[in-house]
């Protein structure tokens, strides 16, 4: 099988249509490309693992249209949990933001892993919106990668990862964000951030007061290893000038002397790196460079999510060895 590419828009028809049918079918979202499948089709969930080649035990993100739906799916443990997320609901969604809540029963368990709670989000991308509208049922949709690997941010992107296993991604440009949405566990007026993403912590202190460590939940995914490129991925603490066989990935400034170079944002800008963060790891794995050298982003705003993927991708590359300490030879 090789996936078609379809334009968004000329597309929607069929994907509703492949959908409906119990097939899984790659869609745009604003943070990276999903592979969906309807959450109440249990064998559509298990065409998601099964192509991803992701293990059951990993639980998907719902997708809804817009925070009514999220009955559908979840519940709430106390009157305080639900104001939260009714205030967050009305902030940042639609948009890159996932809540982990109690999970209705009727949701197959296949798409939570089991787990007593669901992942939710509302997408802001108006095709993947009219999709959902049209199915009239909740879409499950890891990103549209094998397991561990990079995720994608265009069509392309998703059939270099999935074409073999799946018919048909629509195509709705490049993501806007580049990084996957921040999900936030909720225990009555507490939240506490499970991935860091697009929508930050400061952000989040708005509307309540987020704990510094997320021990009490777990989100098996959130995993050193996850988000790998191929090639050995090291963050450089060290000012190194030139490899005759590493990929440089900058932040802002050129480097001299390597292999190949991707810069992330020459104006320095985080939300620019961040959008770019995964078509550049792309390239610079497919360069005839044997190890990729990443030199760490302010931690700061989004650039915490974008620390917190190079280094998931240098434990989940090769060996894994990530800072390089002072004066290594290379
Ligand atoms: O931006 C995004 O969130 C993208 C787009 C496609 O929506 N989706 C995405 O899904 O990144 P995925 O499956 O690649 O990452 C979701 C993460 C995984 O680490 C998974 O383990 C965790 O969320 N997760 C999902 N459901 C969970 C649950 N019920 N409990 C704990 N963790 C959960
Ligand atoms: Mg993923």
């Amino acid at each position: 099988m090789k996936a078609r590419i379809l334009e968004a828009g000329e597309g929607l028809g069929e994907a509703v249509r492949l959908l409906a049918s119990g097939n899984v079918v790659g869609l745009p979202t604003e943070t990276v490309y999903g592979l969906a499948g309807d959450a109440f089709n249990p064998d559509a969930v298990a065409r998601i693992f099964e192509a991803k080649l992701r293990p059951l035990s990993d639980p998907l993100i719902v997708h809804l249209p817009k925070a009514d739906w999220l009955e559908r799916v979840a519940s709430f443990d106390s009157l305080a949990q639900r104001r939260l997320v009714e205030k967050l609901a009305a902030a940042f969604w639609p948009g890159p933001l996932t809540l982990l809540l109690p999970k209705r029963a009727d949701l197959p368990d296949l798409v939570t892993a089991g787990s007593s709670h669901v992942a939710v989000r509302v997408t802001s991308n108006a095709y993947f919106q009219e999709v959902l509208t049209r199915l009239d049922s909740p879409i499950a949709a890891p990103s549209a990668n094998r397991f561990g690997s990079i995720s994608p941010t265009s069509a392309e992107d998703v059939r270099l990862e999935l074409g073999e296993a799946i018919e048909l991604i629509l195509d709705g440009g490049a993501c806007f964000h580049g990084v996957e949405s921040t999900i936030v566990g909720i225990r009555a007026e507490e939240m506490s951030i499970l991935r860091p993403g697009p929508i930050t912590r400061d952000q989040l202190n708005e509307y309540g007061h987020v704990s510094s460590s997320s021990e009490n939940v777990n989100s098996p995914g959130s995993l050193p290893g996850h988000y790998a490129p191929k090639k050995e991925l090291h963050i450089i603490d060290t000012d190194i000038s030139s490899t005759s066989m590493g990929a440089f990935l900058a932040f802002c400034q050129p480097r001299q002397g390597f292999v190949a170079l991707e810069i992330l944002s020459p104006r320095g800008d985080l939300r620019e790196a961040a959008a770019n963060l995964y078509g550049a790891l792309r390239r610079l794995d497919r360069s005839p460079a044997v190890k990729i050298y990443a030199e760490p982003v302010p931690e700061e705003g989004i650039g915490v999510a974008i620390m917190d993927r190079l280094r998931r991708a240098s434990c989940g590359s090769k060996n894994g060895i990530g800072h390089l300490p002072a004066g290594n030879a290379f």
